[in-house]
């Protein structure tokens, strides 16, 4: 059980918090056309993902197990089928294949520690720092060292069973990232072109929007959030029952939203400045804030301390990911925690090769060009579209109509802990209704 209502904050935040908010927001808000795709990200965040987290914590407290497990006995207990299981399948499924890419990127972020340590960034131009991204991606025996490191990293803490010890040094970490981000903006609004990142980011025009931007949009907020996979159902078994769920969610959420837009509010001042493209892809924050750092008084150790720090969020995120390959080896097949994290551990270090050539040897291979939606897709492209915008919407589908629609009224009722007044009835009304409904549409929308 976690001690207090802040250790699940803690947890769940650490879980949240990673590149999806530091690393992935900027590059696919650029890639997006900026204002309007942020604007419907936020509305996925309010109306999709914060329901969804209150449904899978719901779920998790009540079932006490692993999310497999979990709806197993869940279903069993208010009389449904055991399909519902799928669910805790699906999300083993999902966290394979997004700790294998992430992993890679995590080794990007590694990388760049080495770099600002060094003090390569100091005056160097943003043709300078683009070539020394493009040298990165180009290498593929630099990249596997530094995924195999980040791997190392997240097999050993996660066989070692020491989150816990972990914990009281993320509870400083966390906030100290927060804070050097908070640097960045300052950075950003004395040099860089500030108003002109911050129109970009929040000036909708929505011609800029695509289909498949909407999409992009809804499955960021499942990705960022952990939803859809079990994540959040795993560390809802843990939450004591006096616990505001509604409260904890709302939190953990803003965190996560805040963490995102201020990333965002640092990067974009300089793509302007520098006269970069917005649109750059996912190497945006390497090829933007190695320039601040470059600059800026204390620039070394700021930005040593940023990379470093990215590390540590990647790393928490990360742990979160192979936690649930690890215990479903542990459970099904009986093997030891130190086994089930070197088998899953290795698999997944294996399949990460397959990113780590997206960006170099396989470039322009497009495995799955034949289907019109994976048109133009590396590998890398295809493991990030299908997971955050496929398997972890249609889990987070699932999840809102079992807890909506299947699950036992009065189960519900206590979890929540809102009696039955209006706030109850609208939030029922938003979970049944509009939470399933806006996730459908979009995927209809995307399909035809
Ligand atoms: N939410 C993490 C991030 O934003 O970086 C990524 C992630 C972690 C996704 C854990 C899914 C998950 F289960
Ligand atoms: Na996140």
């Amino acid at each position: 059980m976690w001690s207090s209502r802040l250790a699940f904050i803690l947890a769940a935040s650490g879980s949240a918090v990673g590149l999806g908010n530091i690393w992935k927001f900027p590059y696919i808000t650029g890639e997006n056309g900026g204002g309007a795709f942020v604007i419907v990200y936020l509305l996925c965040i309010a109306l999709i993902g914060i329901p969804i987290m209150i449904a899978e914590v719901m779920i998790g407290r009540r079932g006490e197990r692993s999310p497999i497990n979990t709806m197993r006995m869940l279903a069993q207990r208010d009389g449904l089928s055991q399909r519902w299981s799928w669910i805790g399948w699906t999300g083993i499924v999902c966290s394979f294949l997004i700790l294998s890419f992430y992993s890679v990127i995590g080794g990007w972020a590694l990388s760049y520690t080495g770099h600002a340590v060094s003090g390569v960034f100091s005056g160097a131009s943003a043709d300078d720092i683009g070539a020394m991204f493009g040298g990165l991606l180009s290498d593929p025996w630099t990249l596997l060292l530094w995924h195999s490191v980040f791997m190392v990293l997240v097999i050993v803490i996660v066989a070692g069973g020491i989150r816990s010890g972990m914990e009281k040094a993320i509870n400083i970490l966390m906030p100290l990232l927060f804070l050097l981000l908070l640097v960045m903006v300052g950075y950003a609004l004395n040099s860089g072109e500030f108003m002109q990142g911050f129109n970009f980011l929040f000036q909708p025009d929505f011609s800029k929007l695509s289909t498949e931007g909407v999409l992009t949009a809804l499955g960021h907020a499942f990705f960022t959030l952990s939803l859809g996979m079990g994540v959040m159902m795993a560390y809802g078994s843990y939450l004591p029952k006096k616990v505001s769920i509604v409260k904890t969610a709302v939190t953990v959420s803003i965190v996560d939203t805040a963490v995102a837009l201020l990333a965002g509010l640092a990067i974009f001042p300089l793509v302007f400045a520098n006269g970069l493209e917005a649109g750059a892809g996912p190497g945006l924050i390497f090829q933007t804030l190695p320039l601040a750092f470059g600059q800026m008084t204390g620039g070394v150790l700021f930005g040593s301390l940023f990379f470093a720090l990215l590390v540590v969020a990647a790393v928490t995120s990360a742990i979160s990911l192979l936690e649930p390959v690890v215990e479903w080896l542990e459970e099904q097949k009986g093997i030891s925690r130190l086994s089930g994290a070197l088998i899953g551990g290795i698999s997944i270090w294996l399949l990460g090769m397959m990113t780590i050539l997206s960006f170099n040897e396989w470039a322009n291979f497009f495995p799955l060009e034949f289907i019109p939606a994976f048109e133009g897709k590396t590998v890398f492209d295809l493991l990030d579209y299908v997971t955050a915008n496929l398997l972890m919407p249609l889990g987070g589908l699932f999840i809102a109509i079992f807890a909506g629609w299947f699950m036992s009224k009065q189960a519900v009722k206590n979890q929540l802990g809102l009696g039955e007044g209006a706030a109850y009835q609208s939030f029922m009304f938003v979970l049944k209704f509009i939470t399933p409904i806006a996730v459908a549409t979009v995927f209809i929308y995307n399909l035809s």
